[in-house]
């Protein structure tokens, strides 16, 4: 490091692993290759090219660890362990309950998974397992117990990575039984309790009896929302239970050993803000797709007109999502392509530089690893196609290989990075149930399953764009530490909540709501006071209506003079608008145009030491990028550089003790000039970095300072 300033009694490290160096990794399957030793030696002298510092072992290989029941068969991973650590490779140890044996499904067929039209399964694909199956836990924990029992004390083992990407429901008899039993843990009321929490008064579903609940079924019950969340909560419940099933014969026998599991980012299967608690660190797996052209059906995380800064804006969307799970701690980039992803309906290969700057912008956002799927292609199977760090000419050393040796070389300049928290004084609330009660809600197009998410993107993008470093935090998450807070779209309302921002408000927080938000109770009814439930007397305004309007027309939002300077007098409006009857609230824009011209549209109201603005409508693009940089200006927010960002480059602060580091990501195809000010240096590359930098397309720099006291 070139700027060394920080005393070694202060903490480096907030959460995270606590390695001392940011890992260099991919998953690794030496099982499907034990036949051929000649691989497993030409892997390691490759590996050490490729400058990686970890391994994933053992995510898919019951098989090869218990070829049949009780037969264990552990000396390949025996040598494979000895072998990483001799060679300075860390070891992350799956456990192997993604996919089974298929001698496991045959002999007990209840753990296979039943559909929602309640089919069970046959054998076969992955992640096919039911979560409630006594056998599927008792035989996941055996195998899970003898791996720690054998592994807690290897020098190589670093953390254990739970199954692989817990996701997906069942719905066999089981699964309906434990519904059954969480409900009435949830109603300890009874059944009259429920009934009143799910209105079952419509449509006459009145229930007498806990044997007639039944999961939500494409051939039953679909369209009753109450259900539907309570379902997805209780999925959540299942899926952390079982994985809680996993965790603790590891604990046992590996008390030192962290325990992660691989998310999937914005993934709505599951709300991953009670799953994060239980596991030490969190990692996750990102594929967005780079160079896309159209909506590539992989969610947001793709641009319409190509452009990767949207992509990438999106990309640091899931990364602060992710980051915000465990209170901003940092997180584990679990996996990525180095090339391309097989799943994606175009197989784009990454433009030279996108690997390095793609690579680059997880550390940025806090995470302590970048690591691939995968090292090697196998020769067969489904992901023989998939993106590799080494492809089947083997020892070939192409430009991904020669990429990835690039990440490594950079990872290795940055061991301060390890640990380093990003300073985020903003915040954006995201909530997994709102997202699944608005998929519910049969609000009329708004209903679509990533409007949510999409809206939350949006309001995260103008931040971004300036290096606003900002966390991506839940519902329960302490709002103390924030200076300010958006809250776009949150429909659904967790009790408790509002006295919580009321709170934080009142104690000098900026707080942005915007509509569509506390429609709903936390059991997805309405409130009998109408929206803004509770919320109403803080934002001093109803909503008394809300039209909408058709894709492709717009409303106007015409701002009052001297309101909020820094604005434009006019702004673009389209989608759902709220029509407001104001009690306490100031007006700081009216709607334009329609029979509700003149009527409030944009409004702050001040409380106690702060202000909550409230959005009545979808207002356009330019109107955030202004309105996030009007409120930095007037909050100070902390900035990663002090300068203008040219369009479509990303810069993130991480910071530990008295030192920054300062990540310059050009996400653009053509070079862009950025003025660094004074006091910076390569932290990569060593030598002065200081007023106007050209980056080139795709290009990047680290930058480090020591921070003034
Ligand atoms: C991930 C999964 C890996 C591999 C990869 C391919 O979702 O965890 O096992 O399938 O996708 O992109
Ligand atoms: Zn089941």
């Amino acid at each position: 490091m070139t700027t060394a300033t920080t005393s070694s009694s202060e903490p480096r490290h907030r959460g995270g692993l606590g390695l001392p160096i940011l890992l260099h990794g991919a998953d690794y399957c030496p099982e499907q290759w034990l036949d051929r030793p000649d691989i497993l030696e030409e892997d390691l002298q490759l590996m050490a090219e490729a400058r990686m510092t970890s391994v994933t072992v053992g995510n898919f290989a019951w098989s090869a660890l218990e070829p049949s029941e009780g037969k264990f068969t552990f000396e390949w991973l025996d040598r494979l362990m000895d072998r990483m650590h001799a060679a300075g490779i860390r070891v992350i140890l799956s456990t192997p309950s993604g996919a089974r044996p298929p001698w496991l499904a045959r002999r007990y067929p209840e753990v296979l998974r039943t559909g929602p039209d309640r089919r069970r399964n046959l054998y076969g694909g992955r992640h096919n397992h039911c979560l409630t199956s006594p056998v599927y836990r008792r035989k996941t924990a055996e195998i899970n117990r003898r791996l720690a029992e054998r592994y807690a004390a290897h020098p190589a083992l670093v953390l254990w990575h739970l199954s692989n990407e817990y996701g997906g429901e069942c719905h066999c008899e089981l699964c309906q039984e434990a519904f059954r039993a969480w409900l009435r843990a949830r109603y300890p009321g009874g059944l009259d309790d429920l009934n009143r929490a799910w209105w079952t008064g419509f449509w006459s579903h009145t229930y007498t009896d806990w044997r007639q609940i039944e999961s939500p079924a494409p051939h039953g019950e679909s369209t009753f929302p109450s259900l539907s969340l309570d379902w997805r909560r209780f999925v959540t419940d299942q899926t952390a239970a079982f994985m809680l099933s996993e965790i603790a014969p590891l604990r046992a026998a590996a008390p030192r050993v962290p325990v992660t599991t691989n998310l999937m980012g914005a993934f709505s299967g599951l709300d991953y803000s009670r799953l994060a608690p239980h596991v030490d660190v969190v990692s996750w797996d990102s594929y967005p797709a780079w160079h896309a052209r159209e909506e590539a059906g992989t969610g947001f995380i793709s641009d319409a007109a190509g452009r990767d800064w949207v992509v990438a804006a999106a990309t640091g969307f899931t990364h602060d999502l992710m980051r915000g799970l465990k209170g901003g701690a940092p997180f584990l980039l679990m996996e990525s392509t180095p090339s391309v992803t097989n799943w994606h309906p175009v197989r784009r290969l990454k433009r030279p530089g996108m690997h390095v700057v793609s690579s680059l912008q997880a550390v940025a956002h806090g995470s302590d690893s970048v690591q691939y799927f995968q090292w090697r292609r196998g020769l067969g199977g489904f992901e023989r196609f998939h993106g590799s760090v080494v492809d089947h000419r083997g020892g070939a050393r192409g430009r991904t290989f020669e990429e990835v040796a690039e990440v490594g070389r950079i990872l290795d300049a940055l061991p301060f990075a390890a640990g380093a928290a990003v300073p985020a004084e903003t915040a954006i609330l995201f909530d997994w149930e709102s997202w699944w009660a608005i998929r519910d809600a049969s609000l009329g197009p708004e209903r679509g399953d990533t409007s949510y998410l999409g809206t939350c993107m949006r309001h995260h993008r103008p931040f971004w764009a300036m290096g606003v470093p900002t966390d991506v935090i839940g519902p329960g998450a302490d709002l103390a530490r924030y200076r300010l807070v958006v809250m776009p779209f949150l429909a659904l309302l967790r009790a408790g909540l509002a006295d919580q921002l009321d709170r934080f408000v009142r104690e000098g927080g900026t707080l942005v709501v915007t509509r569509g938000s506390a429609v709903l109770d936390e059991h997805a009814r309405c409130f009998l006071e109408g929206a803004p439930g509770p919320l109403a007397g803080m934002l001093g305004l109803q909503v008394e209506e809300t039209d909408e309007l058709y894709p492709g027309t717009t409303n106007r939002l015409a701002v009052r003079a001297g309101g909020l300077p820094g604005l434009r007098e006019e702004y673009g409006i389209s989608g759902r608008c709220d029509l407001l009857r104001v009690e306490g609230a100031e007006v700081l824009g009216v709607y334009g145009s329609d029979f509700y011209a003149g009527t409030p549209a944009f409004t702050v109201r001040a409380l106690g030491r702060g202000r909550a603005f409230y959005f009545a409508a979808g207002f356009d693009d330019s109107f955030l990028a202004d309105f996030a940089r009007v409120l930095s200006r007037q909050l100070g927010l902390h900035q990663a550089l002090e300068a203008d960002l040219p369009e479509g480059v990303s810069a993130q602060a991480r910071t530990a003790g008295q030192e920054e580091l300062v990540f310059l990501l050009n996400f653009a195809t053509a070079p862009r000039t950025v003025d660094c000010g004074s006091g910076r240096k390569d932290a990569v590359d060593g030598g002065p970095a200081e007023g106007a930098v050209t980056l080139p397309g795709f290009g990047w720099k680290v930058l480090s300072r020591a921070l003034s006291r």
